[in-house]
C-alpha cells in the first residue's frame, strides 16, 4: 500500500503536489506567534536542524500567522509549495498547523524534507479530551507535562485531571489542610503518593494553556471519597461493602477499606460523604472555590460515578446541591452520567457518559437528562475510549471489565451514534486513563499510545471521507513511531499495525533501539 500523508489525525482535506521541499538550517521562520517558537523547537528536536527567525519575507521562508476567518475555530491552512505558510483561524489553529507540519517531516539519506501539499483542516468536535487519574497512582509535574506534550501534538484540547479518589487526595486546599497532610502520601498497592502544590498546579495549567489545552480539575463526589475521611473522618460515612468489592479484594489479595486508614486496594463504590450534614457542603464549597481560583477554564468536574453506598434519594439531593455550588462559584459543572438521575441537576451541567457503545436503558436516560437540562455530553464509551482497558486478554497492564480494546476497536466507533440525543448535544469525546495498574509513567504510555492517536482521529477527523478508515489509519499511525521513539515515548507496538513498513526510516539514529519496554517490534 502506498503510504498517504503520514498524518494522525487525518486532516479534513489535503491535496498532494509533486516533489518535496528540503528542510535546511538556512530556512527562516517569519511570525511572532508563540507557535513560531514551538515550531522551531519541535523541528530542532525531531531533526537536529535549528531554524532561525527573520522579519523580512524571503524565498523559501516559513510564514506563520493568524487570520480570523481564514479557517474555522481551531482550524488552519497549511501550504507547502515554493514557500511554506501556515495560517491559523486562531492561535490554536496555528498550533495545530505546526503539529501537522512536524508530522510531515521525513528523512531520507540524511536529508529532511516535506511533501508539497495544500491542507485545509479543522476539527470535527470542539471537545477532544484525555483524562489522567493521578489518584490510584500519582504522576509528578514533569510526567503530566510529557502527557500534555504528546496528547496536544495529537490535537487534544482538554486535559481532565482526576484529583481525588478513595486512594488519595492530590491537590493542596488551604482551607482543609489535612487533605494533603494526611491523605496524599499513599496510593494503590501501597505505592508512593503525592500531591500538587497550588504553584505546581498553576504550572501544569499554564503549560497546558500554552499548548491550547484546557485543564478540567475533578474532585470525585459523593462517592470515591475514602481519602477525605482519612483527613476529616466526620465528613464521610462508614465504608459500605458490596459483594463485588469483597470478592474482588479476595481474588486480588487486596485489603478491604477501613474508615480513617489509607485505602490501598482497587475496589469502588464503598465510600460516601455525609449527605445530610451542612459541614459537607461547607467542605464542597471551599474546595470548589479554591479550585476555581486555580482554573482559568470554564469547567469544574464533581464526579458522581459509582456512588453505590449512597442511597439514591441522597445521591440525587447531593447532585443537585453540588452542581448548584459549582454554578454559584462561576463555573460550568461536569459530572459522570450517573448524576443525570437527579431531576434538579443544575441547568447547563455537562454530562460525561462512560457506559458502553450500546448503552443500557438506565445509562442512556441518565445521559439524556443533561441535554434536557440544557447541558451537553462528552462521550467516553468505556468499551472504546477507556485507555486503561487491555489491548489483548493477556496484556500485562490494564483491566478488562468493559472490554478488551485493541487499537482497531478504539478507532472504529462514532461518538454521535452511541446515545439517542441530537448530534449537536455531543461536544466530543474524552479518553480516560485510570491508573490502578499503571505504577509508573512508562506504564501509562504503554496503555495510552497508540490508542490515544486512534481516538484523536475519532475526535478530530470527519467521520466520512477518503482515508478515514482502519486500513489507511494503520498505514499512517506507523509513521508516528519514529517521532515517538525519538522522544522516548514508551508506546505499545501493537501487532495490529505494520510498524516496520518500508516507508518508515528504521535506521534513524534517533531511535532508541535499546528501550526494553517496546515490545512486538523486530529490533
Ligand atoms: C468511571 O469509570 N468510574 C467513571
Amino acid at each position: 500500500m502506498v503510504l498517504p500523508l503520514p498524518l494522525v489525525p487525518l486532516p479534513a482535506s489535503a491535496i498532494v503536489g509533486e516533489g518535496r521541499m528540503p528542510v535546511t538550517e538556512s530556512m527562516r521562520v517569519i511570525g511572532d506567534s508563540p507557535a513560531a517558537i514551538q515550531l522551531m523547537d519541535a523541528v530542532a528536536h525531531r531533526t537536529g536542524i535549528r531554524l532561525t527567525t527573520t522579519d523580512v519575507a524571503e524565498p523559501g521562508a516559513i510564514t506563520l500567522r493568524v487570520e480570523s476567518g481564514a479557517a474555522p475555530t481551531e482550524g488552519y491552512r497549511l501550504s507547502i509549495g515554493e514557500n511554506l505558510q501556515i495560517v491559523g483561524g486562531d492561535e490554536a489553529g496555528l498550533f495545530y498547523g505546526v503539529q501537522t507540519l512536524v508530522q510531515l517531516l521525513t528523512e531520507e539519506s540524511g536529508v529532511w524534507s516535506l511533501p508539497r501539499v495544500e491542507i485545509v483542516d479543522a476539527p470535527r468536535f470542539p471537545r477532544r479530551g484525555v483524562m489522567l487519574d493521578v489518584t490510584r497512582h500519582f504522576f509528578d509535574v514533569a510526567e503530566v507535562k510529557r502527557f500534555i506534550d504528546e496528547t496536544s501534538a495529537l490535537k487534544y484540547n482538554h486535559l481532565h485531571l482526576h484529583l481525588s479518589d478513595d486512594q488519595g487526595w492530590r491537590i493542596q486546599i488551604d482551607s482543609w489542610p489535612k487533605l494533603t497532610e494526611l491523605s496524599s502520601a499513599s496510593a494503590a498497592d501501597g505505592d508512593r503518593g503525592g500531591f500538587y502544590t497550588k504553584d505546581e498546579y498553576r504550572e501544569i495549567v499554564a503549560y497546558a494553556a500554552a499548548r491550547h489545552m484546557i485543564v478540567i480539575p475533578e474532585i470525585d463526589l459523593p462517592g470515591h471519597t475514602h481519602a477525605i475521611g482519612v483527613a476529616y473522618p466526620d465528613l464521610v460515612e462508614e465504608p459500605v461493602l458490596n459483594d463485588a468489592l469483597v470478592s474482588q479484594a479476595k481474588e486480588l489479595g487486596q485489603p478491604l477499606p477501613v474508615k480513617g486508614e489509607p485505602y490501598l486496594g482497587w475496589g469502588v463504590g464503598h465510600s460516601s460523604v455525609r449527605i445530610h450534614e451542612e459541614r459537607t457542603y461547607e467542605f464542597v464549597r471551599d474546595v470548589i472555590r479554591e479550585l476555581v481560583e486555580l482554573t482559568p477554564g470554564p469547567y469544574i468536574h464533581i464526579g458522581g460515578d459509582e456512588s453505590l453506598g449512597t442511597p439514591q434519594a441522597d445521591f440525587d439531593l447531593f447532585a443537585e446541591r453540588a452542581t448548584a455550588i459549582v454554578v454559584e462559584e462561576g463555573k460550568i459543572p461536569v459530572a459522570w452520567h450517573e448524576m443525570g438521575s437527579a431531576a434538579g441537576i443544575a441547568e447547563g451541567t455537562v454530562g460525561q457518559y462512560w457506559g458502553m457503545t450500546t448503552p443500557s436503558e438506565t445509562h442512556a436516560a441518565e445521559a439524556a437528562r443533561f441535554v434536557e437540562r440544557g447541558g451537553a455530553l462528552i462521550v467516553s464509551a468505556a468499551d472504546a475510549a477507556y485507555l486503561d482497558m487491555k489491548y489483548t486478554p493477556d496484556f500485562p497492564l490494564g483491566l478488562t471489565w468493559a472490554a478488551v480494546v485493541d487499537v482497531q476497536r478504539a478507532y472504529s466507533w462514532d461518538p454521535v451514534a452511541v446515545l439517542d440525543v441530537p448530534d449537536s448535544a455531543i461536544l466530543g469525546i474524552e479518553a480516560p486513563l485510570w491508573s490502578e495498574t499503571t505504577r509508573t509513567y512508562a506504564d501509562v504510555e504503554q496503555l495510552v499510545f497508540p490508542r490515544a492517536a486512534a481516538l484523536a482521529e475519532v475526535a478530530w477527523s470527519p467521520q466520512e471521507g477518503e482515508g478515514r478508515d482502519w486500513e489507511s489509519f494503520r498505514g499512517r499511525i506507523a509513521s508516528l513511531a519514529p517521532g515517538w521513539r525519538a522522544r522516548g515515548v514508551n508506546f505499545h507496538a501493537s501487532p495490529e499495525i505494520d510498524w516496520a513498513s518500508p516507508e518508515i526510516d528504521w535506521a534513524s539514529p534517533e531511535i532508541d533501539w535499546a528501550s526494553p519496554e517496546i515490545d512486538g517490534v523486530e529490533q
